[in-house]
């Protein structure tokens, strides 16, 4: 199966995207905040809130589900990424957890879309191009190893990170599928 007919580049705003789950990149109290959180509560309405007050929080890397609520998508699937601190503490794995545990739970679910933002690429400071390369091939590694295909999207709201993401997917489908 080739993995890369899954997947998909998109400038846009995430919040209008019509997938199973569009996932957030959220922060730890759970509780919104700005950047592409702040749109998905605005888009969702308040019982995304409400819903989000359940878990207590969660922690950088792990994920939480809800539903989408007025958004088009029919899940939320919150994940905190790494402040971005350097690269010595551990941040590029707390960003595959992020990715991996984002695509654990919609496996979980047998979801067949999912939409992703430029996870840690904003507030939290992470250098765009490796968050772009962990985003990627966190999601390829996950469906070749699972062999779970899944229409990925990964949804840019800025022409950098965009063009990134398309370079980036350009230079892996030019290498023969193994
Ligand atoms: N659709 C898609 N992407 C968006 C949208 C949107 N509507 N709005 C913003 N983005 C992009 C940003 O341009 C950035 O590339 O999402 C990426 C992630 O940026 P942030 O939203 O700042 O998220 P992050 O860097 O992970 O920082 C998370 O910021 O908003 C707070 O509550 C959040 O504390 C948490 C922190």
């Amino acid at each position: 199966m080739d993995v890369f007919k899954h997947i998909s580049v998109v400038l846009g705003d995430i919040t209008t995207m019509d997938v199973d789950a569009i996932v957030n990149a959220a922060a730890p109290a759970l509780l919104g905040g700005g950047g592409v959180d702040g749109a998905i509560h605005r888009a969702a309405g308040p019982g995304l809130l409400q819903e989000c007050r359940k878990f207590g929080g969660c922690n950088h890397g792990e994920a939480r589900i809800t539903a989408g609520y007025n958004l088009k998508a029919r899940h939320v699937i919150h994940t905190p990424g790494p402040i971005y601190r350097g690269g010595q503490f551990g941040e590029s794995q707390i960003l595959k957890n992020s990715y991996r545990n984002s695509m654990l739970l919609a496996k979980e679910h047998g979801f067949k879309s999912i939409a992703f933002p430029a996870i840690s690429a904003g507030v939290y400071g992470y250098p765009k191009p490796e968050a772009c390369q962990i985003a990627i091939t966190t999601v390829v590694d996950f469906m070749k190893a699972q062999q779970f295909f899944i229409d990925v999207v990964f949804v840019l709201f800025d022409q950098e990170n965009y063009q990134l993401y398309v370079d980036y997917l350009a230079s892996l489908k030019a290498i023969p599928v193994q």
